[in-house]
């Protein structure tokens, strides 16, 4: 298995893809937002492009069946339900519901990567169910930070380097002893990044462009939120436009 990290968002040559699986990463906060609200019982996530997509789209489904969410400037978009911190997203008010989520970087990821022959959603959430669910399927992975509008994030790739880091460890515990997985430089670089701030994921939010903008609008408690690790073992996964939990 050869693992790489697109380091910036983006589009993937389409022929790479349909033998690779993909893990998306937004961490601040769209792939938080999906593993969270998943885990607390929404029926799925449509991850559309624009907030006209989204409107038209709910209008597409039974009435009551569907919610609006996300952002614009990392602002809940006005007339829509919920905005894109994961602590909105619990089972009182999501239970059975469709979300169609419309964000800045990573709605926008799974569109540039849906060629991909299995795409994941991942976060620090649910880093040891996306490591073993990529184990399992045994196939070239892509780790997809979704970036900073076009630009390197160092969340997600500090995540990224976890997801690596974990595969490593758990192939290590088997009989092959990791023989069969080779990093790029990109991965390489990720995992280093990871060992960085491995004791202290939220210091890598507090020095990130996109956290220091969310610190800024009042949104600081989503870091520690999205810092959790390890809290939900789901994995969803993006087909033919829909994420659902596997
Ligand atoms: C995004 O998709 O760009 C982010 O989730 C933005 C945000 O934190 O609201």
């Amino acid at each position: 298995m050869e693992i790489d990290v697109q380091l910036l968002p983006l589009r993937p040559d389409p022929a790479s893809l349909s033998s690779r699986s993909v893990v998306v990463l937004d961490v601040l906060r769209a792939t938080s937002v999906i593993v969270y609200g998943l885990s607390q019982g929404a029926k799925e996530f449509v991850p559309v492009l624009s907030v006209e997509e989204a409107l038209k789209r709910k209008g597409q489904y039974p009435a009551g069946s569907t919610l609006l969410g996300g952002e614009k400037n990392a602002q809940q978009i006005e007339g829509f339900d919920l905005g894109n911190s994961p602590a909105e997203y619990i089972a009182e008010k999501i239970k059975g519901k469709r979300i169609i989520l419309r964000t800045t970087n990573g709605t926008q990821a799974f569109h540039l990567i849906s060629l991909a022959r299995e795409a994941m959603a991942g976060s620090f959430f649910n880093v040891e169910a996306v490591a073993r669910r990529c184990i399992v399927l045994g196939l070239d992975l892509l780790v997809f930070p979704s970036g900073d509008e076009g630009r390197f994030s160092m969340e997600d790739t500090v995540c990224a380097g976890m997801i690596i880091d974990r595969i490593l460890q758990i192939m290590e515990s088997t009989t092959t002893g990791g023989n069969g997985v080779s990093l790029t430089d990109a991965s390489h670089a990720a995992r280093f990044l990871f060992k960085r701030f491995e004791n202290d994921r939220e210091e890598a939010f507090r020095l990130s462009h996109h956290g220091k903008r969310l610190i800024r609008l009042g949104r600081g408690g989503d870091l520690s939120c999205c810092a959790r690790t390890d809290i939900v073992s789901i994995v969803p996964a993006f087909r033919e436009g829909v994420i659902r939990a596997l």
